[in-house]
């Protein structure tokens, strides 16, 4: 006897949704969790072939996690690839798997902890800068000074003493464009691409100049693969620099921009958030890791910016 139990398929047979209409997405999956439920599947205008819109923890580290390997990286990945080309974001199998162990070392607690001062400097930095603004009764562009002290930070994490070597040569910061242009096109992602001659010639100068500063860009350099010592090739290693720079200040200074923004309308929760880092990490003294992680408070309150607000608001994978 054929089981005639009727297969439980999620909702949706009406539904379209332009996936690449970024601003509309979000309302419109927003709405229809809200109607449909936590599971429930829609087209892209004028294609054959169902999406299914997941919205529900359980499933989400399904998929993710614990059978992840059922599932390739989405369409919105392949999307990045102009931008990021082969870095780890992008890469799939094999490839991913050697570049990542081999990027592994590069998000040790050990190398968080060595960064600390770095940290510092660059939130000295912009206090500086806010002193200097509000002394000239000039506002303060909160979601500007948090991705471009972001920026700040991974650069300077990336290439230490040859940015500020480049910005004396040239007058400027080539990277800057990042922060300049909010476009995510073609157009910003061409002109991203123009920068793997700046990095490729930086690594050309270091290797010239017999030089290895403690820096991110040494380490990628110095990237071998365990068992069979072979170096990562050089187009790769770029590719993994430039992954760096934009997955590692956009989310950043998104949680930080959103952080603030629910802090301005929470005041008792930001006091507690200012009574636990006057407690643990006053003014006068450099912060360590074990002040910072004292600050359990000010932990929770990222982690809720992060669930209200995640700067990745959706992630694709194809089955
Ligand atoms: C609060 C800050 C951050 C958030 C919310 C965040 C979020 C994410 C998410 C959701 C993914 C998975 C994307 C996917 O597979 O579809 C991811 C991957 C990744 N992120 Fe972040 N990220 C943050 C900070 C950073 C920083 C600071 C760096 C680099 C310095 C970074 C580098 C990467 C890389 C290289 C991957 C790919 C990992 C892999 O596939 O093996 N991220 N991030």
């Amino acid at each position: 006897m054929p089981d005639s139990k009727p297969l439980n398929l999620p909702p949706g047979e009406d539904i379209i949704i332009d996936y690449h209409q970024l601003e509309q997405v979000l309302p419109q999956l927003t709405d229809l969790v809200a109607t449909q439920g936590n599971v429930f599947k829609a087209k892209f205008p004028d294609q054959n072939s169902w999406v299914y819109n997941v919205c529900d923890p359980d499933m989400a580290k399904h998929i993710l996690v614990t059978n992840y390997k059922n599932y390739k990286k989405g369409v919105g990945i392949k999307q990045i690839n102009v931008l990021l080309g082969r870095g780890i974001i992008v890469s799939e199998g094999d490839l991913w798997k050697r570049q990542r162990k081999m990027m592994q070392p590069l998000f040790s607690n050990k190398l968080l902890t060595q960064q600390l001062p770095l940290m510092t400097a660059c939130a000295d930095k912009l206090l500086a800068s806010w002193h200097d603004d509000i002394e000239a009764g000039k506002p303060i562009n909160l979601t500007e000074s948090m991705s471009q002290t972001a920026l700040d930070f991974i650069l300077h994490a990336l290439f230490s003493e040859d940015l500020e070597r480049i910005i004396a040569e040239t007058g400027e910061n080539p990277f800057l464009m990042v922060t300049d242009d909010s476009a995510r096109d073609l157009l910003f992602a061409r002109r991203f691409r123009q920068l793997t001659h700046l990095v490729s010639d930086m690594m050309q100068r270091r290797r010239a100049e017999n030089r290895q500063p403690f820096d991110l860009l040494t380490m990628v350099m110095n990237a071998t693969e365990k068992r069979s010592g072979e170096a990562m090739p050089e187009k790769l290693q770029i590719d993994e620099i430039l992954t760096m720079i934009i997955a590692g200040h956009e989310t950043t200074a998104s949680v930080l921009n959103w952080t603030w923004y629910l802090l301005a309308q929470h005041a008792d929760i930001e006091q507690q958030v200012l009574a636990e880092s006057q407690q643990h990490m006053p003014l006068t003294a450099e912060p360590n890791m074990a002040d910072i992680e004292q600050l359990k408070f000010t932990e929770q309150e990222l982690d809720e910016s992060m669930r209200l607000y995640p700067p990745d608001w959706v992630l694709t994978r194809q089955a």
